[in-house]
């Protein structure tokens, strides 16, 4: 069964998001469908659409690739002769295109107040802090290995570059780990710890896949002094997980993984990897939104599923497999990405007609300095196979 999205709802608020000239509001679905689909044309080879897995149907139906991450940080790199790179998805996302565009292609955002919670919980300057506090507890700095998640600043990702590390996707997050863990340094020296931020669960589900023990972990709240931790907890500690998580994918829980199990004894639950410990542990699976695609579309005729990640995916994959495959979504009350779904067909509407006018809206443009340092810990990522 599909859940109802919040669309009645959203069109009569839809001024109160990034606020839209107000030829762009009220617009019947058909006449923005054919503005759309025309502007795309008129732009032609000029223009490259991307899309994230969690975009509702409205806005991904025009998207030229569609994907999770990296898949899209992939494509955003490998189309380096498109003039403009029209992002339909969040921010940082939008900010690793710009990173990893090649010179001359501009990156769109369709509405800049498409953000992410989680990346919003790592500050640059926290991370700055972090790096002085390590060295006030007496650490080495190149004892420690920093990973951040794709889900994060570009401030971030530069801090990250800058001191060694290495950006991970949630599909690539268990070999990139492990890449960082082992890697040796032009000075022969490897790293003794991993810092993995923002996200603490898909830092702790990798971990623990790689066989590193829980009482290995030790989780760092920037919002605290040290982190809230001893240096001797941090010594003893493979893994230091930065406290910070997903809105949506926390929601999930073992309750709900138990209830479907009654309901559907023969299904099988599947859980992106940014759902709590508890949940993963629960689940038959975990793997990144286009893992999920993937394993429940290769799954037998008759296949049950409960899907555990954003509500637009669950449902859209619900009709695709339909009606050899039954996919519920795990949460009843379906998880919705609130920024996700700012990005409306009226903004994606607006910018593409403003393109038409040579006018550019909502250009993401990351500094020089930031983007230097950030490309390095993206590209070593893509690098790592
Ligand atoms: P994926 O890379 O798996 O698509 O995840 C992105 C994301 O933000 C999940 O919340
Ligand atoms: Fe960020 Fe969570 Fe939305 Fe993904 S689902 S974009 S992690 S807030």
């Amino acid at each position: 069964m599909d859940i109802q999205l919040l669309t009645q709802v959203e069109k009569q608020s839809i001024g109160e998001r990034q606020p839209l000239p107000e030829r762009y509001l009220r617009l019947a679905d058909d006449e923005m469908d054919a503005r759309i689909a025309a502007a795309k044309r008129a732009l032609g080879k000029r223009l490259v659409i991307l899309g994230h897995h969690y975009q509702r149907d409205e806005v991904i139906k025009f998207a030229d690739f569609v994907g999770d991450s990296l898949k899209l940080s992939r494509a955003a790199a490998a189309q380096t002769s498109a003039e403009f790179i029209v992002f339909c998805g969040v921010h940082f996302m939008a900010e690793s295109a710009d990173i990893l565009r090649s010179p001359g292609q501009t990156v769109i955002l369709p509405d800049l107040a498409a953000g992410c919670s989680m990346a919003d919980m790592a500050a640059g300057d926290q991370l700055a802090m972090t790096w002085r506090e390590l060295l006030e507890m007496g650490f080495d700095l190149n004892s420690i290995v920093p990973v951040t998640y794709i889900n994060s600043s570009a401030a971030i990702k530069a801090s990250v570059g800058e001191h060694d590390g290495v950006v991970c996707t949630s599909s690539n997050a268990a070999k990139i780990m492990t890449w960082a863990l082992s890697h040796e340094r032009a000075d022969g020296t490897r790293a003794d710890r991993l810092l993995m931020l923002p996200d603490e669960h898909l830092g702790r589900n990798t971990g623990y896949k790689l066989g590193i023990p829980l009482d290995r972990m030790a989780v760092w709240d920037p919002n605290e002094h040290w982190g809230g931790l001893t240096p001797e907890t941090i010594e003893r500690a493979r893994l230091i997980l930065w406290k910070g998580h997903c809105s949506v994918h926390t929601r999930f829980n073992v309750a709900q993984i138990e209830a479907f199990r009654k309901r559907y004894p023969a299904g099988k639950v599947i859980a992106h990897p940014e759902c709590t410990f508890e949940v993963v542990q629960a689940a038959d699976l975990s793997g990144s939104t286009e893992h999920i695609i993937e394993t429940v579309k290769g799954s037998p005729k008759g296949s049950i599923w409960a899907v555990a990640t954003e509500i637009h995916l669950v449902n859209r994959l619900a009709q695709q497999v339909a009606p050899d495959r039954t996919v519920v979504t795990l949460d009843p009350f379906g998880c919705l990405c609130s920024t996700m779904f700012r990005v409306s067909p009226n903004h994606l509407l607006w910018v593409l007609e403003g393109l038409l006018e040579g006018q550019v809206y909502n250009q993401i443009a990351v500094p020089d300095g930031t983007k230097r340092w950030a490309k390095l810990a993206l590209d070593r990522m893509l690098e790592i196979r």
